[in-house]
């Protein structure tokens, strides 16, 4: 059977904005709907598809919204519902889609549901989340820890019972076992889904269900010091159970109940083998499960050639893949792989079969950026203050212009800005043919024209130390080789039994566009080329 992938979501390009830091426009220092409003004309220019947004629901904002209080409002520093509605509405005016994130794992210590759920042991929403005795002696039930560092589980003295919180205490884990809490859940769905918004990007899917019994989780034997204290075991018990599959699959029946193409999905760092099954059986589980390795492999040819090739054979035969560089959580590529790689970067990001998304500020090679200690906001930084985990570094406020906070807003930035915003910005990159943002807008229009680039096949061409180089090609349609140098030294590329002669569309040193190339190229330290190929 011949699968088609034409859904907007397979040809498309998918734009992370973080709220927070996209664009003010109270003053408040805090980017809120009307400011993307003010903004989607620039998505548009760029050529993006689909605007996913992370949390903007009511929150406490002990994890700067991934702690959620309600599910079907928005948070007045973002602006109000009529606010969201407008901005869904200019959305689709520009033929583009908009995604929510959906945080089903967890909700805040604020959310009336935990509220009620800690009042009494009889409540009826007690079961809502994970309740245990301690241990004879008064411990923890078990040894789970949190992702944010110490012990998972925090002691209720009214109730004399623990709750389970796999990241902030401020965000106890709901019981998925429980039917409510599932019925809820899909409701919350519903509601967005009513409205209008195209698909969810759901938060930490493999956590949802927790090992029955809560055994222990094994030691991880390769812990190493400088690691988040919660890699100290393998969480086995903790995440990733069979069950989840069916919330899963409850969840993917919903978006089903609505007309056109919704999309969901699903946050899952694993290991391939384990993140495939989340596509789950006849591709009934998430549309799109997050494919991390890009943010964790080593930079080079031969570790990225390997990886590409177990991930296009894993994946299961209606399978769509998808490819990241970064996000709130992780490094800005730009800073781990440098300026330079950036570039050869976002070349492979857009040419590889699957789905891209874009992290804001990464089309204009935004860095990390350096956050003195008394300014650190993030409790993953607070909470290990020794391990340098903040995750502020990525998450400061989008650069627009030269002007005042680079455009970001008219207050206090509730980040501090990049020192380099005077001559990092959207604005004098638009004017720049050579800039990070022309090679991003450059390679995007190129991807939207091509099918062979769009939906094509993926064909290994050559990998070694310093190169990696594939095809991708579409019957009837022009096909295109990719070559790039992951290294900084120059190098040559001619492979063995391959011959090839065509034309240099997109180049990392746009000099080269234009150019006939054919089967011997000397490329430059960082060089990447898109080559149209001759028939
Ligand atoms: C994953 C989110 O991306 C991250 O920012 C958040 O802290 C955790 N989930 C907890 O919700």
């Amino acid at each position: 059977m011949v699968t088609i992938f034409d859904k907007w979501w397979q040809t498309g390009v998918i734009y992370q904005v973080y709220p927070r830091s996209f664009q003010d426009s109270n003053g408040d220092g805090i980017g809120d709907l009307r400011g993307i409003m003010s903004r989607l004309d620039y998505l548009q220019w760029l050529g993006i598809d689909a605007v996913w947004l992370s949390p903007i629901y009511p929150s406490p904002m002990a994890d700067f919204g991934y702690d959620i209080a309600d599910y079907t409002g928005i948070h007045p520093l973002f602006g109000s519902m009529q606010d969201f509605d407008a901005l869904l509405d200019e959305v689709h005016k520009r033929g583009m889609k908009l995604l929510l994130d959906l945080v089903p794992n967890h909700t805040s210590d604020q959310h009336p549901w935990f509220l009620e759920s800690r009042s009494s042991r009889d409540n009826p929403k007690r079961d809502w989340y994970i309740w245990h005795d301690p241990l004879p002696d008064g411990g923890v039930p078990n040894n789970w820890l949190s992702v944010f560092g110490g012990e998972a589980w925090e002691w209720d003295a009214t109730t004399q019972q623990y709750y389970y919180h796999a990241f902030l205490k401020e965000q106890p884990d709901l019981n998925w076992r429980n039917p409510a809490v599932v019925a809820a859940m899909l409701d919350v769905m519903r509601y967005w889904l009513k409205k209008g918004v195209d698909g969810f990007r759901v938060d930490v899917m493999w956590h949802m269900i927790k090992d029955q019994q809560l055994r222990n989780n094994p030691v991880n034997p390769d812990y190493a010091q400088h690691m988040p204290t919660y890699s100290q075991q393998l969480p086995v018990y903790s995440t990733d159970q069979p069950e989840v599959h069916d919330v899963v699959r409850k969840m993917r029946h919903v978006m089903e109940e609505f007309e056109g193409d919704r999309v969901m999905i699903g946050e899952i760092y694993l290991p391939i083998q384990q993140l495939m099954a989340y596509y789950g059986i006849d591709n009934k589980g998430a549309h799109l499960p997050f494919n991390f390795q890009l943010l964790s492999l080593p930079w080079d040819a031969a570790s990225l050639a390997v990886a590409i090739d177990q991930y296009e054979g894993a994946l299961p035969a209606q399978g769509w893949p998808n490819w990241v560089l970064s996000n709130h959580d992780q490094h800005r590529i730009a800073s781990r792989v440098g300026q330079q790689q950036a570039r050869v970067a976002a070349m492979l990001l857009l040419t590889l079969r699957g789905t891209p998304t874009i992290y804001y500020g990464d089309e204009i090679g935004m860095r990390n950026v350096a956050i003195p200690f008394d300014e650190v906001q993030d409790p993953q930084g607070l909470n290990m203050p020794d391990k340098n985990l903040s995750r502020d570094p990525s998450r400061t406020p989008m650069q627009w212009d030269k002007g005042v906070n680079a455009g970001f807003t008219a207050g206090k930035p509730w980040l501090r800005l990049s020192k380099t915003y005077q001559r990092v910005n959207v604005s004098s990159q638009m004017a720049d043919p050579y800039s990070m943002l022309s090679l991003y807008r450059q390679l995007i229009a190129l991807r939207r024209r091509e099918p062979s680039l769009t939906t094509g096949d993926y064909t290994p061409v050559f990998s070694d130390n310093q190169i990696l180089a594939f095809m991708r090609q579409q019957e009837g349609h022009p096909s295109f080789l990719m070559v790039l140098n992951l290294t900084h030294l120059p190098c040559y590329f001619r492979p063995a039994n391959f011959s090839f002669r065509g034309r240099i569309e997109v180049a990392t040193f746009p000099e080269m566009e234009g150019s006939i190339v054919s089967d011997t190229i000397s490329l430059d330290g960082d060089e990447g080329l898109v080559i149209r190929l001759e028939r």
